[in-house]
């Protein structure tokens, strides 16, 4: 029989896709039944789905608004991993991953430490706004907390090629045996991993997805088969796509009706057996052969140009 996404939460469904305000559905969810929370929120950064108001005092408080909730719906041993960037102004840019932490840890309320930061891991990309006033950001935050100090993590299930896997060690009881683990190398908390731009295979209407891959990683190593991810900011439905190929129950709330319907198309293909992702392979070094790889003359000869101005000539 085939899955079936139901638009109400019920501990016996696989699938739930919520259209409406993610407070509504934290609130039908039971204590304690989520292994995994993971999202991208909104930034209050005047996006196509923000009133223009918005700013970060409004990201505070809406996370503030919420927090119990994902903290009530946690399993013990479950993880938070809560991706967000910076808001940028035309003054300054403010990381919204120290006032998640504020909250998350308790900081800012009466409950102290509830939960535990494991990773602050940096997503890296290659491609984004190029900025002339300061360096182009090209890097986002994924932070990662528990609830409590026995919580999943299988390392073995996201582990990545290593540069030089016939590397041996050359000292010590081990000299001359292979050096690295045989199934490949922990991807540390550095991810370099293609951002969803025009022509990425699985760019949607949506005006700012996550890849699969990051959520995918997170869900082999965070949780086991069958485990329950929830995403209260799904969008497109890229967390709950991922949960599906993974063999992971999701649940996910998304406000605008017109993501709600991609989000919902999107897991129909793949249940169809229509899968669209990028697999969460190595970014490939362009060949120093082709020719976008090669220093065009103009370039270079501005380049020389510049190196004369700085050294005075
Ligand atoms: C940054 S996007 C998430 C994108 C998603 N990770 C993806 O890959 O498509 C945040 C989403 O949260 C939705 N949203 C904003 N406020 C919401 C709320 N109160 N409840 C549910 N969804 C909300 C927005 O419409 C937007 O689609």
């Amino acid at each position: 029989m085939k899955d079936v996404i139901y638009n109400e939460f019920n501990k016996a469904n696989k699938l739930t896709f919520y259209n409406g305000d993610c407070s509504n559905l934290l609130k039908s969810l039971p204590d304690e039944s989520v292994d995994l929370i993971i999202t991208s929120p909104p930034y209050c950064m005047g996006k196509a789905y923000e009133d223009p108001h918005n700013d970060v005092a409004t990201f505070r408080r809406q996370h503030e608004s919420i927090f119990n909730d994902l903290y009530r719906v946690l399993k013990p041993g479950g993880s938070i991993c809560w991706q967000v960037g910076y808001h940028v102004s035309e003054r300054c840019v403010i990381p919204l991953d120290y006032i998640v932490y504020d909250i998350f840890i308790g900081k800012s309320s009466d409950k102290k430490y509830p939960l535990i930061l494991r990773n602050r891991i940096v997503w890296t990309f290659g491609h984004g706004l190029n900025s002339s006033t300061r360096f182009s950001g090209r890097h986002e935050i994924i932070l990662w907390f528990t609830k409590g100090d026995q919580y999943t993590f299988n390392l073995d299930n996201v582990r990545v090629p290593q540069k030089y896997p016939g590397k041996r060690s050359y000292k010590g009881p081990n000299a001359g045996k292979l050096s690295g683990n045989p199934l490949g190398k922990n991807p540390s908390d550095v991810w370099d991993i293609p951002n969803v731009k025009a022509k990425h295979v699985e760019k949607t209407n949506h005006p700012c997805q996550f890849p699969v891959a990051i959520p995918r990683r997170l869900i082999c190593a965070l949780t086991n088969k069958n485990g329950l991810v929830l995403d209260p900011f799904m969008g497109s439905g890229t967390t709950g796509l991922a949960a599906y190929i993974e063999g992971r129950r999701f649940v996910g709330s998304e406000i605008v009706k017109e993501y709600y319907d991609i989000a919902t198309e999107r897991l129909n293909d793949a249940i169809n057996g229509d899968v669209k992702i990028r697999e969460d392979k190595p970014v490939a070094e362009p060949a120093a052969n082709t020719a976008v790889a090669r220093l065009p003359e103009e370039f270079a000869k501005a380049r020389s140009k510049n190196e004369e101005t700085q050294s005075g000539g």
